[in-house]
């Protein structure tokens, strides 16, 4: 097979920012993708319907001209989000979902969650309307090991409401442990999972062995190779329990590279060609639609994309170290192997 034609993806995860940083990488998703869930955590966050539709028309101004891509806006939950102003931006068509960040889990998700009850009014108007619930499932107590962050958010969060509000729809953000995979599987029609594409690459190792990089870390962290081995094996499978979410997340180099790193991979440039070379090597090519283009919209009561794209395959494709910003590089993610598929 040479040719391969999809039906266009979408990315149910994607960081864009603002400002500079916006303007430089919003292009990067927009090349190959039909829609995205643009994820809330600026600073200030995205709280409010006004916030999300004021966000939405500077994301709109940042893509080239005759684009046809359309961000899909998220609320970032805090514990002092209004049920009533959630259902209006959900009514209006301004806000496609809600997200939960525990407090202290990743950038800058400072303004989260602390206390789970005191959001139970916005997720009880959540479900009675229909309107997901994006979460990024790890807790953050200190004495939990950052390996174990996710299992450990499934039994004593996720569980926990999802059985208080049946009806709410659950998206369990960038799972990258099998434990997830596993859950999001057994969890019927209200629940999926996105995978990102970093996650399906790299395991710990990759990290930390013969030298740390910097470019692979990203939260939640990646696990053992067993891990990364059931996620492949999921997004894979076609189930449409999972969809991509590339949680494609830009930095500064200098804030990468830094004593301090910032978590995030930046996958927006080469993501279509990586996940058909993953795909390829399972024998599973006629799953990668189901992965990027099916499962997402049909959890999200959302139409598939009326285009499409095709993938060739031939030499090894080029693509560029580094985005450039007025503030500086954020380095596009290696997948150190060759990719062989381009999008045409
Ligand atoms: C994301 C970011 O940089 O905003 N970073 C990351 O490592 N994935 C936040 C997130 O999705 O957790
Ligand atoms: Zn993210």
């Amino acid at each position: 097979m040479h040719t391969l034609t999809l039906r266009r993806p979408d990315d149910w995860h994607l960081h864009l920012r603002d400002g500079a940083m916006m303007h430089a990488v919003a292009p990067e998703t927009a090349r190959h993708f039909g829609r995205a869930i643009i994820m809330p955590n600026l600073i200030p966050p995205v709280v409010t319907g006004a916030d999300a539709a004021a966000y939405r028309d500077r994301i709109m101004d940042a893509l080239p001209q005759g684009s046809t891509f359309k961000p899909l806006m998220v609320l970032y939950l805090t514990e002092e989000t209004d049920p009533e102003d959630v259902a209006a931006a959900h009514a209006a068509g301004i806000a496609t979902s809600v997200k939960l960040y525990p407090a202290g889990a990743t950038t800058n998700s400072a303004s989260g969650v602390r206390n789970f009850d005191k959001v139970r009014p916005v997720l009880e108007k959540m479900a009675e309307i229909g309107m997901p619930l994006c979460v990024h499932g790890e807790v953050v107590e200190n004495h939990v090991d950052i390996f174990d962050r996710e299992a450990v958010f499934i039994d004593t969060v996720l569980d926990p409401i999802r059985k208080a509000t049946p009806d709410l729809k659950v998206v369990m953000e960038h799972i990258t442990t099998s434990q997830g995979a596993q859950y999001a599987l057994e969890g019927g029609d209200n629940l999926g999972a996105t995978i990102t594409t970093h996650h399906l690459v790299i395991n710990r190792n990759d990290i930390l062995v013969g030298g740390i990089k910097p470019h692979y870390y990203c939260l939640p962290v990646a696990k053992r190779e067993e891990h990364r081995l059931a996620l492949v094996k999921a997004a894979t499978s076609g189930n449409g329990s999972y969809f991509l979410g590339t949680d494609s997340a830009p930095h500064l180099d200098g804030a990468k590279l830094s004593a301090c790193g910032c978590a995030g991979c930046f996958t927006a440039t080469n993501t279509m060609s990586i996940l058909a070379e993953v795909f390829e090597s399972e024998g599973a090519l006629d799953k990668l639609e189901n992965f990027t283009s099916l499962n997402g919209p049909a959890f999200y009561n959302l139409p598939v994309n009326e285009d499409t794209i095709t993938l060739t395959k031939g030499d090894p494709v080029t693509y560029p170290e580094a985005i450039d910003t007025p503030d500086g590089r954020v380095t596009v993610f290696d997948p150190k192997m060759p990719l062989h598929w381009q999008v045409s």
